[in-house]
């Protein structure tokens, strides 16, 4: 059997009819750009995430330095973000003017460490980034409680946590603004780039909102006592479409991920050479989406080799390192922890069109290597 890391034609051929009708109706209609489909996205996610305002962007790189430069963040300036971080949200904060100051990760689930954050904090410092990889919130009691006291923003690259809550709060939602990417492999994916920022605070969305269709106003038009540096960031109107369309089975989407990470964490947790994320049956003030299951063992490298060897894809994300860790880019850092998780960490496959014997087979060949039982 076959188990791709990532199907991407599945993404299309998983409701091919209703994508190309939607597709054609969009294009028969002309509508391009900015029209009714990109406002009737923004609106669904609104209502989804229980948030004041959704401005959709061109992808979920942009929304994080549209947000940035919508809070005044710049030259001088520092955020502090996690290691443990694609480097998409330090090159925005970088590309906003401020330096991007990573920090270790925490040992028990992997994100940033709110010990770190508070160490790093200088006079310079002007607000925190939580990432909230692989689905899970940060621990955003501890952050909100660190920006209250050192008078700092928070600024949530939900990327990956479309849906994920904390104490009961969308991911993105809790601090100044939070940013989603739909990229077509995130758990609410476009066929194309897509993202969006999201903001309880009126003056963030009016910024950014003119901001992404370089300044204009809701007549889009650019007014003559213009005072907005804006930029292209425009979501498209097909993709916009696209995305409407799958929210409507999005809370089923994000179900069968949690069962196949439960189905997963079952299998593993029998074995004492794992370190494994808090299980969705167990996470206390968290609802994790998993927009990937990641795990350790020290094992990792002959692990890859044994499923590969066997049909089942499997990622080792970001190309294994921290964005510390990218010392020509100036964040070079001392994250021993990051490190090592760095040198044992693994992505299983987990998409919502896997198939019950695609789950079942990938995890009969774990128990057969980690029970040492490789030729059973
Ligand atoms: C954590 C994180 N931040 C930011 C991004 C950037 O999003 P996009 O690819 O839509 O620009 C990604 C996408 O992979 C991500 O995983």
């Amino acid at each position: 059997m076959q188990v791709p890391f990532f199907d991407w034609k599945s993404l299309y051929f998983e409701k091919e009819e209703e994508f190309s009708k939607i597709i054609s109706t969009t294009l028969k209609k002309g509508a391009f750009i900015l029209q009714s489909d990109v406002s009737d996205f923004e609106n669904k996610l609104r209502d989804f995430l229980s948030v004041k305002h959704v401005v959709a962007v061109a992808d979920g790189t942009n929304a994080i330095l549209l947000g940035l430069r919508a809070s005044g963040v710049g030259k001088e300036d520092e955020v502090i973000l996690p290691s443990h971080s694609f480097i998409a949200a330090a090159q925005s904060i970088y590309h906003s003017g401020a330096r991007p100051v990573p920090v270790e990760m925490s040992e028990y689930d992997w994100l940033v460490s709110t010990e770190a954050i508070e160490a790093a904090i200088t006079k310079k410092t002007v607000g925190i980034m939580p990432v909230h990889v692989n689905g899970r919130c940060c621990q955003m009691d501890k952050i909100l409680d660190i920006a209250e006291r050192y008078k700092l923003k928070i600024f949530e690259d939900s990327a990956q946590a479309m849906g994920a809550k904390y104490d009961g709060l969308c991911a993105g939602t809790i601090g100044e603004w939070g940013t989603y990417s739909f990229y077509p492999s995130k758990t609410l994916g476009s066929f194309g780039d897509a993202g969006a920022l999201v903001t309880n605070c009126d003056e963030i969305y009016e910024k950014v909102l003119a901001m992404r269709n370089h300044g204009a106003d809701e007549n889009k038009t650019i007014p003559l006592e213009t005072n907005i540096w804006g930029t292209n960031c425009r979501l498209d109107n097909v993709q916009a479409a696209i995305l409407s369309f799958k929210m409507e089975y999005y809370t089923e989407v994000i179900e069968r991920r949690r069962q196949i990470a439960q189905a997963y964490h079952d299998t593993l947790n029998k074995y004492s050479d794992v370190r494994l994320p808090p299980a969705p049956s167990d996470s206390g003030k968290n609802f994790d989406i998993f927009q990937n299951y990641e795990f350790c063992t020290a094992k990792r490298d002959d692990l890859r080799k044994f499923l590969g060897d066997n049909g089942v894809g499997t990622i080792v994300q970001w190309g294994g390192f921290g964005v510390h860790m990218l010392e020509n880019l100036g964040m070079k850092a001392d994250l021993p922890i990051t490190d090592k998780f760095f040198k044992e960490s693994l992505l299983l496959p987990l998409n919502h069109v896997m198939t019950n014997p695609q789950i079942e087979y990938v995890c009969q060949l774990l128990d057969k290597f980690f029970s040492g039982d490789l030729n059973g």
